[in-house]
């Protein structure tokens, strides 16, 4: 007897950035085409969301930054591009990144019910916290709270969404024609919220969403990320920053499980998805041509530049360190910026028995070192979830071309699907319902 094998989760992360921008690093000689702003139509995410729903995809996330950068960026805020992928798709999750420093509450709560209503069921929210000073000072705020205080205002504030989101009864809208009311106003409850860091009284002036929230989708995995996740998320974004290593995996799907029931959640409510890059290819010498072209070996000012964005995403000063000595020690839980993250990227340096060019050169957002024909890389996401338990895996690939996109859409997702390890169709008309069916 043939057992069947329990399915794993497949999802997307990306952003609404200009794709296929200096695919060598060398500038526009590798913009494909003239036009420069026709990404800015959203056209490309699209049809990538029309390639995902074919190929089953839970979901498509869009993250989001809203800071112009020291070095400038152009980028499209995910909200508007929700509906326009729902449009286009059948089934496919779609999923934007939203500030709990900048939306007021109320604000966010009304979009994301509104857009829950206008794609039948099938918006997210990721939420973040954000923790650039130059974002909050576009916002007319001086600076970023301190890293616990951005968790503890996030709690906060997410109560207070749901609260909202909660506020109509599914039976509010009467449509009495001898009273002539639309709502039964008893029905929707006004709220009298006073937290610590925000009051609101009064009551979404939309009905109770298909999903009755969005699905929430959380990426911090240090200690408070842990909790939050634990307490409040539906799907969690993890990278093990090209550990490539299964336990790495195991321990925070574990913790986090655990911290779940803790907070009187079962730990099968939360899919915990791997970031991962797949390289696909026809042979496997093929794939590793593309795995060495991924990740060359780093000239020294690749190096200083990686080091700052490391260090940027860290909120720490790395631009005076000598390369080819150890990284100092460091105490990650005192860092104001993304904890986790830059954990990743410090625990490949073994306490200073790596030097930083070598941790450099090893570093990148793929969990796992996944390359080969379709068949070996589904060898070996069938291997790991084996190891971890599950949930599935959130793709990502930059830079981001449409041959990319289908080589996995097209390529690696039948044999999975063959396999019977991922879904062939959904089920049901609501992202979460198609999240939680395994
Ligand atoms: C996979 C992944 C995706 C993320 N996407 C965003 C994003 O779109 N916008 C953002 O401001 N932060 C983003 N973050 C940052 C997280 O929301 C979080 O603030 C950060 O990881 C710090 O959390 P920690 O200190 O608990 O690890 C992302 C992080 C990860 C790992």
């Amino acid at each position: 007897m043939t057992m069947t094998k329990k399915k794993f989760h497949l999802a997307w992360f990306t952003n609404a950035i200009p794709h296929g921008w200096r695919l060598d690093g060398k500038g526009a000689a590798t913009w494909s085409g003239n036009d420069t702003t026709r990404w800015m139509t959203g056209e490309f995410l699209i049809d990538m969301a029309r390639s995902l729903d074919r190929a089953c995809f839970d979901y498509i996330m869009l993250e989001d930054h809203v800071a112009f950068g020291e070095h400038g960026s152009a980028r499209l805020d995910p909200v508007p591009l929700m509906p326009l992928m729902a449009s286009a798709t059948k089934g496919l999750g779609c999923v934007a990144t939203m500030s709990t420093s900048f939306y007021p509450p109320f604000m966010l709560a009304r979009t994301l019910a509104s857009l829950d209503h206008v794609t039948g069921g099938r918006v997210g929210w990721n939420i973040v916290t954000t923790s650039e000073h130059e974002a909050a000072q576009a916002f007319g705020q001086d600076q970023q709270p301190p890293h616990a205080e951005r968790y503890e205002r996030a709690a906060e504030y997410t109560q207070l969404v749901r609260e909202l989101w909660d506020g109509w009864q599914p039976d509010a809208i009467v449509m009495n024609e001898e009273t002539g009311k639309y709502v039964d106003p008893d029905k929707v409850k006004i709220l009298d919220f006073e937290g610590k860091f925000y009051k609101c009284k009064g009551a979404l002036n939309i009905a109770r969403s298909p999903q009755e929230r969005p699905v929430i989708c959380q990426a911090g995995t240090s200690e408070r990320g842990r909790d939050f996740s634990a307490k409040y998320a539906d799907t969690i974004l993890v990278s093990t920053g090209g550990a490539d290593s299964y336990a790495a995996m195991k321990e925070i799907r574990d913790d986090i499980r655990a911290r779940a029931e803790s907070f009187g959640r079962s730990g099968d409510e939360i899919k915990i998805l791997y970031m991962v890059t797949p390289l696909v290819a026809d042979t496997l010498e093929e794939a590793e041509i593309m795995r060495q072209r991924r990740q060359p070996i780093l000239t020294d000012e690749q190096i200083r530049k990686r080091l700052e964005g490391m260090g940027h995403i860290g909120m720490i000063d790395l631009s005076g360190l000598d390369i080819d000595k150890p990284l100092p020690v460091i105490d990650i839980t005192k860092l104001e910026g993304h904890q986790a993250t830059f954990g990743n990227f410090y625990n490949l340096g073994l306490n200073g028995k790596r030097t930083v060019r070598e941790i450099c050169n090893m570093h990148n957002f793929s969990s796992l070192d996944l390359y080969g024909t379709a068949a070996m890389v589904a060898d070996r996401m069938e291997e790991a979830m084996d190891a971890v338990g599950g949930d599935g895996f959130l793709i990502q690939c930059r830079p981001l071309t449409r041959r990319y996109i289908t080589e996995i859409t097209d390529g690696l997702v039948p044999e999975l699907q063959k396999r019977g390890l991922v879904r062939t169709e959904y089920k049901y008309k609501h992202f979460r319902d198609n999240l939680m069916e395994f």
